[in-house]
């Protein structure tokens, strides 16, 4: 068994995290369009977790409003776990305490910008299938999920969320 602890990730956690996503995905990930689609909003500081071992930060993920259509919704993103310490259950561990919060806050939807085999298994379908694309990245990376199922999915491109000019969400944070 693997003595991780999930907790939400604080202001102090900046610097380990930010050298942990330059280590994860390197100093040029910030030209990713998942960049873009959060560019001018910071994560939710509570739908936002860090797996810490003996006190030192070895994962973290963060999620993000963005705007889908006339809507809102999340941007789960970026995911990662300490090379060294992966297959462990950490990275799944964070997800759900992700999803779980969200959930909980009354979020609806989920998006998010990776790959199909390690989110499918999670409950991650197609965003396409929802009639949900991002600009630049191949229909096969991009993900989603119903929070609740009974609520329909926004439709069109996702777009950074601009808090001012943004009319309506489908969701409460
Ligand atoms: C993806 C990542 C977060 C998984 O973290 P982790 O702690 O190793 O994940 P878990 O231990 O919970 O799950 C491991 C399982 O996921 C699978 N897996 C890991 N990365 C995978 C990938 N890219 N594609 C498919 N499956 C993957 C493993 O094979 C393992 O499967 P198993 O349980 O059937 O053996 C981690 O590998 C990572 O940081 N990768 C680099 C960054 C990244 O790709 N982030 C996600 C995109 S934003």
């Amino acid at each position: 068994m693997c003595p991780f602890q999930i907790s939400l990730l604080e202001a102090a956690d900046r610097p380990a995290v930010e050298a942990l996503l330059d280590r994860v995905f390197g100093r040029d990930r910030k030209e990713k369009s998942s960049y873009r689609l959060r560019a001018g909003n910071p994560p939710c500081p509570a739908l936002s977790f860090a797996a810490r071992m003996d006190g030192r930060l070895v994962g973290s993920v963060q999620q993000t409003p963005v705007a889908v259509g006339d809507a809102c919704a999340l941007l789960l993103g970026p995911l990662a776990v300490e090379p060294e310490l992966r297959g462990r259950g950490i990275g799944r561990a964070l997800m759900r305490h992700a999803l779980d919060a969200a959930r909980a806050a009354g979020w609806t939807h989920v998006f998010l910008i990776g790959e199909r085999a390690y989110y499918a298994p999670l409950g991650f379908g197609p965003a396409a299938a929802a009639g949900v694309s991002v600009a630049g990245e191949p229909a096969d990376r991009v993900h989603h999920m119903a929070l609740r199922p009974d609520s329909p999915a926004p439709r069109g491109e996702l777009r950074p969320r601009h808090p001012q000019t943004e009319a309506g969400r489908t969701s409460g944070e």
